[in-house]
């Protein structure tokens, strides 16, 4: 079984969490710590918050494939078809009975939320700190259907969020409230662990499954909820802090600017959401997801990459791996493929670039290149790649907000078909095996 929350997640990680008990400042200092790091380094956990005693921070929490395996139970080989396999292993969420770790603490209409919470500044320009891991959740009060996601959330000052609705379905929720006059109530969850984080951001589209029965599959039991205090809406029992308010109709306020995924800053002018309650564990973590990093790479690479790959083998024959350009904020993407025919290629370009609404570049190449090596994909578009003859544009598409080349207007798309011919010429250099043996043996001892 998974694990049930953040701290056991934290508690398997042993030496792969360090402790930080130095104070850290959350304007700029714990995000300048958390991207500094190199891309093997550990889970960091700031034990002394200036100004927040009691409060703790952890993150680079999944920012590699070994920790997003360990926090999926399985090795990094086994990664995509562990994911695969427990996305289809749906548990439906339980009610929890007694009283929920993450109401251990009411703050009741609270009049600021950084008075109780640490929210991290993270970017030289950001505009005031943001929440970057909360897990939106809510119900459609016409549909029944929980609307659960990650959004970004600027503190505008008192109990006031800016919250950024780009994406359904609570963009969707929100619209059909507010044209009823009516507001949306809204529970943010924090700290909870990654196997919920992973579910929130999976693609469901209008029918698909509870995002929260998704989580209940990846962990390996179902998630137990608890009824919000002062909202309608159920919240992980389990989770470091909820924060409880309702999107205000009609309202909107400036929020930004904030440094996004993409690497960029982002300005936007979005809903606001109006806090009713804070609740939270005693001695709580707040979870530090640095924006345009390791960590929003990993939760990417599974939660849009893995579920691409899964709808692109079904369409196209021969179709091996897929990962997103890490950095990129999932609009670029590298797709292996086996024995796939030019024609196929280009219709498997075609599929990607428009079954995805985020992707903009797509390189398909042969199961000989390592798609995860910069180097062996820059190769093979040197190599095997002519751009008159391999290039697909899709002009005109929907732009992606965040994208600041498309403005949030129009956009297009681009493939680059970079398998090899049949020649030998396209063949890779070898080294001759016996002396790369010898040569092998030499220098592991040489540089153990
Ligand atoms: C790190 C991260 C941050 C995100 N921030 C936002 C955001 O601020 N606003 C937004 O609309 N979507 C954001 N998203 C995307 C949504 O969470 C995601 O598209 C949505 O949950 C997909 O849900 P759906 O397929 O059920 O429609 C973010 C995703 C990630 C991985």
């Amino acid at each position: 079984m998974g694990h049930s929350d953040l701290r056991e997640f934290l508690a398997d990680l042993g030496d792969d969490l360090r402790h930080v008990t130095q104070p850290f400042d959350p304007r700029f200092e714990i995000a300048a710590a958390l991207r500094s790091l190199p891309p093997d380094g550990p889970a960091l956990l700031f034990e002394r918050i200036v100004g927040y005693p009691g409060a703790r921070v952890a993150g680079n929490l999944i920012a590699n494939r070994t920790r997003l395996a360990r926090a999926l139970g399985t090795t990094p080989e086994a990664l995509t078809r562990t994911w695969i396999e427990k996305k289809q292993t749906a548990f439906a969420p339980v009610s929890l009975r007694g009283r929920a770790p993450v109401q251990e603490v009411v703050h009741a209409s609270p009049a600021s939320v950084l008075d109780h919470l640490p929210v991290l500044t993270h970017h030289a320009l950001d505009g005031a700190p943001f929440l970057t891991s909360g897990v939106v959740l809510c119900t459609d009060p016409a549909s029944g259907q929980r609307g659960m996601g990650i959004h970004r959330m600027m503190i505008q000052g008192g109990r006031r969020l800016g919250i950024l609705l780009a994406n359904p379905p609570l963009s969707r929720f929100h619209a059909a409230a507010e044209s009823a006059g009516r507001p949306l109530d809204v529970a943010i969850a924090l700290g909870v662990e990654p196997a919920l984080l992973l579910a929130a951001v999976v693609k469901s589209g209008p029918l698909g499954p509870d995002k929260m029965a998704v989580a209940g599959g990846l962990r390996g039991a179902p998630v137990e909820l608890v009824q919000a205090t002062s909202v309608d809406v159920a919240v992980p029992a389990r989770a470091e802090i909820v924060i409880e308010g309702r999107v205000l109709p009609g309202v909107r306020a400036p929020e930004g600017p904030f440094g996004e995924n993409t690497g960029c800053y982002f300005s936007n002018v979005s809903p606001v959401v109006e806090v009713s309650a804070i609740t939270h564990r005693d001695n709580f973590i707040y979870p530090g997801l640095c924006p345009w990093s390791g960590d929003v790479d990993m939760l990417l690479s599974l939660a849009a990459g893995t579920e691409l790959l899964g709808q692109l083998q079904g369409l196209v024959g021969g179709v091996v791996d897929l990962e997103l350009l890490p950095g990129t904020a999932g609009f670029s993407a590298v797709i292996a493929v086996h024995g796939c025919p030019s024609t196929e290629v280009r219709r498997l370009l075609m599929l990607a670039l428009n079954l995805d609404r985020r992707l903009k570049s797509v390189t398909v190449v042969d199961d000989d290149i390592d798609l995860r090596d910069a180097r062996e994909v820059g190769w093979a578009m040197a190599t095997r790649f002519q751009p008159d003859r391999d290039t697909v544009i899709v002009p005109r598409t929907e732009g992606y907000v965040i994208d600041p080349s498309s403005a949030g207007g129009e956009g297009s798309k681009i493939g680059f078909d970079a398998t090899r011919g049949a020649g030998p010429e396209f063949d890779k250099i070898t080294l001759e095996p016996a002396a790369l043996r010898k040569a092998r043996a030499v220098l592991e001892e040489l540089l153990s």
